[in-house]
């Protein structure tokens, strides 16, 4: 949501932040923006729109400063406009500032800079911050500090989230950083320092990375870097090899991420599971459980958050983990646990699952939790993020960067995860040594069954084709298909704009089989167990209604010719991984449909990847 990337050093700013900025407009790309310093004044461009607009316009009056900030917007305050593109200058004209977040009580602070005089061009929070760092400036004696003392005063002052990057025109060496809610990291390489929202904005460039916490500022002079509190403490600085953190994102010869993350499922997976089996191939390692071992056994509850994708992955978790472990799960949405104070219910564990491991929500939740004394675990795909960092305890997934703004293969892995979480519990508690083999033999065929179903794309495209002029889809699932009924519809309703709606299959009597007509057409995935005869019997209720049916279906399971108009067979497989077989025809119907609408679809209208405001 938004992204920054500052340069300092010896070269020349200008290619480092455009580059950075491309890598960076996945998280945002309403409007790009960029700061030069120039010795004596600033000089800018701000373009709405993509970061190729932005690339064109600085090409034509390009700058050889070696100092500069940039940022790619997702629209939070005041619409998508030049004027509210950042960078953002203050009123005179000392200051220019980069900004993630939202700063909650920028009104009042709006009014009282009003009140000094200060004047605003653009509608948004971050230009009333840059101009209160401005205004206490103003209030300071000139000295060595005086520019990092002026956000140190600005920042108390408030409330909200923020990630900022800071020129100062009387300092020509310098650029602060400052967090709280939103990432920051510094980038350290041999000729030039970086700040960032996001590593990858310097991938290649840089060989180390330092990651603020909240609270914490950044100071790049010249060739040097320190990490302070707000308070002016020194922090501790630790470094992490950036070729660990994000791997080169370049697109190859697919013509889109999402299509890219699709098809890069299998061996995501293979990475995801990798020496992860217990030595006596009954149960899963997951070694960021280790220490835990205690709790995890004596567990009373455990309470997953989330948002979006991510939480439909845990909710394909609560009927693995119930099923194997016999511990009661809860999901939640972060958004809502974060408020909701809910009882605290004996020894619960609150999981909290982001790809990004920067959703303000589930980030919040978390913090929530602790606040209670749960303890907290994370699954996350990004190393080093807050969430990796916050929890006590976690696992990543290891898939590889995931750009596409709508999740695919974020989300196999953490249903993935979620089912190796099940059988480690289970093998802890009730669960069978037989069983746990079973299942372990299960998730080791995993990514071969991937790309079994990954090549009959074609088949989901003629699907795609025969059904893109709907405007309207029901998804049905039951059980642990239920989730991956939501996920297909939010799929597609968030990168096709088609409305569609997920449910579980028995609900469609009590209510959504009013929408059913021949232009509104219902796609099933049928379970292959015990329930897969009465979710057919779903399936002719909407047949005989005259609405359309596609059915998504492991081999095994007779499906009458009366009851679907489609089928698509996935292979017979076990419990723990048919939830993640059967949404990859979806994410594939989705990926289609969207195409044959002429959409874009890694950068869907109105989102953006890692949503880090509430
Ligand atoms: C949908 C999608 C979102 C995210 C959600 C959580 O395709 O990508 O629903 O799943 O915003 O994001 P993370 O997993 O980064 O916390």
């Amino acid at each position: 949501m938004c992204g920054i990337i500052g340069y300092l050093g010896k070269g020349c700013a200008q290619e480092s932040l455009i580059d950075g900025l491309r890598r960076l407009e996945y998280r945002g790309y309403d409007s790009a923006g960029v700061a030069f310093h120039e010795g004596k004044s600033f000089s800018m461009a701000r373009e709405t729109g993509r970061v190729k607009n932005l690339a064109t316009s600085v090409q034509k009056n390009s700058s050889s400063s070696s100092l500069g900030i940039a940022h790619t917007r997702w629209a939070t305050h005041g619409a998508v406009t030049v004027s509210n593109t950042h960078p953002h200058v203050s009123n005179d004209g000392k200051f220019v500032m980069v900004h993630n977040g939202v700063i909650e009580n920028f009104n009042t602070l709006k009014k009282f800079l009003i009140g000094k005089g200060f004047e605003f061009s653009s509608e948004t929070d971050s230009e009333v911050l840059c101009n209160l760092i401005a205004y206490n400036y103003s209030e300071l004696e000139p000295s060595e500090d005086r520019f990092i003392d002026a956000i140190r005063m600005a920042l108390p002052q408030c409330r909200g989230a923020y990630g900022i990057a800071v020129l100062c025109l009387d300092f020509p060496d310098t650029m602060v950083g400052a967090r709280r809610g939103s990432p920051l990291v510094v980038g350290l390489g041999e000729d030039a320092n970086f700040i960032a929202s996001d590593a990858s904005a310097f991938v290649g460039r840089a060989k180390e990375a330092v990651f603020l916490n909240d609270g914490e500022l950044a100071v790049l002079q010249g060739s040097e870097f320190r990490i302070t509190t707000l308070e002016g403490h020194e922090a501790k600085a630790v470094s992490q090899p950036v070729d660990q953190i994000s791997e080169e994102v370049e697109l190859g010869d697919f013509g889109s991420y999402m299509e890219k993350e699709i098809y890069e499922q299998p061996s995501a997976l293979k990475n995801t599971l990798r020496g992860r089996f217990g030595d006596d191939g009954t149960t899963a390692k997951l070694s960021g459980l280790e220490g835990h071992e205690e709790e995890l056994r004596n567990l009373d509850r455990i309470i997953f958050v989330a948002c979006g994708t991510a939480r439909h992955a845990c909710m394909v978790g609560e009927y693995l983990i119930e099923r194997l472990a016999r511990v009661p799960v809860e999901v939640e949405h972060a958004s809502e646990f974060r408020y909701r104070n809910s009882p605290k219910a004996g020894k619960s564990l609150v999981i909290a699952v982001s790809q990004s491991g920067e959703t303000l929500d589930t980030l919040e939740a978390v913090r929530e939790a602790k606040t209670k004394g749960l303890l907290t675990l994370g699954i996350t795909n990004v190393v080093g993020s807050s969430l990796a960092r916050e929890t006590d305890g976690g696992v990543y997934q290891r898939v590889g960067p995931e750009i596409g703004v709508a999740s695919t293969k974020a989300f196999s892995s953490q249903a993935c995860l979620c089912a190796m979480l099940g059988l480690a519990l289970g093998r802890m508690r009730e669960l069978s040594p037989m069983d746990g083999q079973a299942i372990v033999t299960a998730l080791k065929d995993l990514p071969d069954l991937v790309s079994q179903v990954l090549q009959q794309g074609e088949q989901i495209r003629e699907l795609a084709v025969k059904y893109s002029k709907a405007d309207h889809l029901l998804f049905l699932g039951r059980q642990s298909l239920y989730p991956v009924a939501l996920e297909g519809a939010l799929k597609l309703k968030e990168i096709s704009y088609a409305h569609a709606e997920g449910y579980p299959a028995a609900e469609l009597k009590h209510g959504p089989i009013a929408l059913i007509s021949p232009e509104c057409p219902s796609v099933f995935v049928v379970e292959g167990t015990e329930l897969s005869a009465k979710t057919i019997a779903n399936m002719q209720e909407v047949k005989a209604r005259k609405g359309p049916v596609i059915a998504i279906a492991p081999q095994s399971v007779e499906i009458p010719e009366e009851a679907a108009d489609d089928i698509f067979r996935l292979p017979d497989a076990h419990e723990v991984i048919r939830p993640i077989l059967a949404n990859l025809p979806l994410q594939l119907f989705a990926y289609h449909f969207a195409l044959l609408r002429g959409l874009d679809v890694d950068k869907p209208r109105n989102l953006a990847k890692s949503v880090t405001v509430e």
